[in-house]
């Protein structure tokens, strides 16, 4: 264990911020020390922080001012100002996904059902933009909390691209469960949209990363996406929905659904799922089709260990795997999801970077590019499925 010592502080109180938190405990290089976190809801900020023995910060700037590192773990709307302030203060900041977004006008009546996604798309790239000038000017870096980007078998396809020299032909990935859990989600003015951006934003981030990593490592150029046909669907608000409880439901305005067909630079593509409609747990994964190779990472669900119960009463207390309905019968554990995920490869990987200058996979331009991708993405989808050139930063 290295003995240099750096400080993290949360923004959030919440799931993010948990699984923040329990991935640092289990970091070996660097030891960060804990000062504490904040957030608006006093009650959740009370129990995260009691729960953990620490300090609860009563507004942001103290926190800020307390660590070195800032772990942004609030919903998508607070991203770009808690990341502005972060980097004007010369923190290092870990945002969660997805980055930034378009989150109304701020009026009563806004509604994410009905805004031009013109304007969205605009809104969207300037505030990219604002974040990575902020960055410029900052001593501190932009790291994107993209977990796929550092799951095992993500970070192991990037090892066979390098040595194998393959050409990734076509990819396709999906990220979905039965709905998320977090209250501001299904409401476009705090989460930016639906399962395009709050789901989708996982494969697609894997799959440019990937891309990106095919070009550096052929000549040094990342392959950018370039262009996207997309649709969405609102599947739990149609009239006909037959509500079995099965899945969440209730979303305010926002999409179930979505598909996004993205065409990169060199005129390959990536084909990806996003929706809350999937049961069975959360399903995550993504195919790699290359001129050597095929690969398929299995997230979650993975056969790495199976069981089988006759009445669920048995593993009440067992931890199974993110958001399976039910532990009765067969089921995939997994293990250990944190590793599994990602979670503890990246606030390595983002603590060597902070420490000891190490290379940075997931940066602002990955994260530039995944929001680019996606509102061009709601853009086709407005225009049921036309092809939208995407305006890279
Ligand atoms: N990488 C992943 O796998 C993953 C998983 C879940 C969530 N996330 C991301 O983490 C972020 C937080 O999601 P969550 O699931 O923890 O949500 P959550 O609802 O569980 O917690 C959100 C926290 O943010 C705080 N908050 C609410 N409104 C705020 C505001 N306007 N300004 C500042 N803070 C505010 C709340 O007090 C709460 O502590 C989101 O960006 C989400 O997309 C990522």
């Amino acid at each position: 264990m290295a003995e240099r010592s750096i400080r993290a502080a949360f923004a959030g109180s919440g799931f993010a911020a948990r699984f923040h938190y329990d991935a640092l405990l289990r970091l070996h290089s660097v030891r960060p020390v804990i000062t504490g976190a904040w957030s608006p809801t006093a009650e959740n900020l009370e129990r995260f922080t009691g729960q953990r023995g620490i300090r609860a910060f009563k507004n942001i700037n103290e926190m800020i001012e307390s660590a070195d590192v800032i772990h942004v773990c609030t919903p998508p709307s607070s991203h770009e100002p808690l990341v502005v302030e972060a980097l004007q203060k010369d923190r290092h900041v870990i945002v969660e996904k997805p980055f930034t977004g378009y989150f109304g006008d701020g009026t009563d009546s806004f509604s994410g059902d009905r805004f031009a996604r013109e304007k969205g798309l605009e809104y969207a790239l300037h505030s990219i933009s604002r974040m990575i000038e902020a960055e410029r000017k900052s001593r501190g870096r932009i790291m994107y909390a993209e977990n796929w980007v550092y799951a095992p078998s993500i970070i192991k396809e990037r090892e066979m691209l390098e040595k194998t020299g393959a050409q990734i032909l076509w990819m396709h990935g999906e990220e979905s469960h039965s709905g998320s859990h977090s209250p501001t989600y299904g409401i476009w003015k705090y989460s930016g949209g639906g399962s395009m951006i709050g789901k989708g934003c996982h494969p697609l981030s894997a799959a440019l990363y990937l891309k990106q990593a095919e070009g550096k490592i052929r000549d040094g150029n990342p392959i950018r996406p370039a262009a996207i046909s997309a649709r969405t669907h609102a599947v739990t608000r149609m009239k006909g929905y037959r509500n079995e409880g099965h899945l969440r439901s209730g979303y305010t305005d926002i999409e179930d659904f979505a598909q996004m067909h993205v065409i990169f630079g060199d005129g390959t593509f990536a084909d990806i799922f996003a929706s809350e409609l999937v049961l069975g747990g959360v399903h995550n994964w993504i195919e790699v089709n290359t001129s050597n190779h095929r690969t398929i990472c299995n997230i979650s669900p993975n056969n790495a260990m199976q069981t089988y119960t006759p009445d669920e009463k048995h593993f009440k207390d067992v931890y199974i795997v993110e958001k399976t309905e039910t532990k009765q019968g067969w089921s995939s554990v997994s293990p250990d999801e944190s590793w599994f995920t990602g979670y503890q490869h990246e606030m390595e990987a983002f603590y060597r970077t902070a420490v000891f200058g190490d290379p940075l996979e997931s940066d602002s331009r990955l994260a530039a590019d995944v929001i680019a991708t996606i509102y061009a993405g709601y853009l086709s989808a407005e225009r049921k499925g036309a092809e939208v050139s995407i305006t890279l930063i």
